[in-house]
């Protein structure tokens, strides 16, 4: 089967030069995914989520599905000295990760990392946040919007990474999986809803940007 690209990969390669960065730890954990299959956000999606955290000004981002920090990373990045990161991550060995990587980095300080489902670690930490960036078990995804309108203040961001799932929520090629037909769901009812203002950004695999009104 010929590999689809969100983008084209001229395009993608041509995107990317202009976001490289120069942090050793970061290259490492590019690195670390490359080398391991893990599925990263990657470099040209990190610095969309550092410029759209900083635009919201924001100081408190909880995220759903951390694996080991690479993403928080951007984002301890945005929120400064003053801020917060909350990090959720079922895997034991991911969170050890994060803590090695991110304390290197001098980030770790401000990183909160919660070892249980992503849900419902948001359901009972509370609050509100100005950003909550979800990148979860994709068949979670439908349970997630509700959840984050009630935890996000007006103005605040729901972001949420592959809703265009390499192509698969394309009509003819969806490939009839969960995952898949949750993604369509999700973003069916995403835009359905009244509370949130979206667009769907096509870097990597598609990132949906929501403005809670
Ligand atoms: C795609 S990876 C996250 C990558 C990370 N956001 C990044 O870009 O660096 C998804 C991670 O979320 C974790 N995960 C999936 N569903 C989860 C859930 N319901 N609660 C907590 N963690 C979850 C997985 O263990 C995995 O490490």
């Amino acid at each position: 089967m010929t590999m689809y690209h969100v983008i084209d990969p001229d395009t993608a390669e041509y995107l990317s030069r202009w976001v490289r960065h120069h942090d050793p730890v970061l290259s490492e954990m590019e690195s670390y995914a490359g080398a391991n299959d893990f599925p990263i956000i990657g470099p040209l999606a990190g610095a969309y989520l550092y410029q759209l955290a900083r635009m919201v000004n924001a100081k408190r981002v909880f995220e759903l599905g951390s694996g080991y920090g690479y993403s928080a990373y951007y984002f301890l990045k945005a929120v400064g000295t003053t801020g917060i990161v909350h990090c959720t991550e079922l895997a034991k060995q991911n969170i050890d990760l994060a803590r090695e990587f991110l304390t290197r980095a001098d980030l770790w300080d401000r990183a909160t990392f919660h070892q249980q489902d992503a849900l419902s670690a948001l359901e009972k930490i509370g609050g509100s946040w100005d950003v909550i960036f979800s990148d979860i078990h994709k068949k979670q995804y439908p349970e997630t919007i509700e959840l984050a309108y009630r935890h996000l203040r007006p103005g605040g961001l729901f972001i949420s990474d592959n809703v265009l799932w390499s192509g698969r929520i394309l009509d003819g090629k969806d490939d009839g999986t969960p995952d898949t037909a949750a993604i369509k769901e999700f973003t069916r009812r995403l835009f359905a809803h009244d509370g949130f203002i979206t667009t769907i950004l096509p870097i990597r695999d598609g990132i949906a940007v929501a403005m809670r009104q």
